[in-house]
């Protein structure tokens, strides 16, 4: 299969320094707590990864995964769970992490469910921001990147499940 660099967007170590002042923050936050950290499949798991090295408190990893856009580049409009939790999230400080919130909706959707569990706290982490594409108000409480309308890849991210190893967020260009 034919394979060409994409442009980069925002490199390993600018994404390095950025996790690290994430996982900082965190930890500042819930001083003395655990935190349950949930992963938002497949997207997140580089991210969430990195994150949970740069939060010095005793962390719980759970996973979700949402219906995605399939192999295209515009969301569906529907959003499903496809993979529950593991455990409960009673009484819990719960993080959620993304790699990106885009419409909105995923993030949205997500946050209902999992208000509706009874938590202790409930927060979002999301690595990338599209502001001009939001159309559900979702708040981010640790975010990474504000990124133009752009489709991005890496680090998680994949167009039609590929580039998700890629160690930087990259645009695809017209040749690849
Ligand atoms: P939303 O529901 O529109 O906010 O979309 C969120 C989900 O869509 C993310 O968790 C990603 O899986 C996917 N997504 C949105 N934008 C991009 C992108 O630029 N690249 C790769 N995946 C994306």
């Amino acid at each position: 299969m034919e394979t060409m660099a994409p442009d980069v967007l925002i490199s390993e170590e600018d994404i390095a320094l950025r996790v690290e002042a994430l996982g900082k923050a965190i930890t500042e936050e819930y001083q003395g707590q655990e935190v349950t950290v949930i992963c938002v499949l497949k997207g997140a798991f580089m991210f969430c990864s990195d994150l949970i090295k740069k939060i010095n408190l005793p962390v719980k990893l759970d996973f979700v995964a949402l219906s995605s856009y399939g192999d295209g580049t515009a969301s569906s409009g529907t959003v499903k769970m496809e993979l529950d939790l593991a455990e409960s999230i009673k009484d819990k400080n719960v993080i959620i992490v993304e790699d990106i919130v885009d419409t909105g909706l995923s993030m949205k959707t997500l946050v209902q469910l999992l208000e509706a569990r009874g938590p202790k706290t409930l927060k979002v982490a999301s690595l990338l921001y599209k502001p001009s594409k939001t159309k559900h108000s979702v708040s981010i409480d640790y975010m990474g990147f504000e990124i133009e309308d752009k489709f991005v890849i890496g680090y998680g991210l994949d167009y039609a499940g590929r580039y998700r190893e890629l160690p930087y967020i990259g645009v695809l260009n017209a040749g690849n």
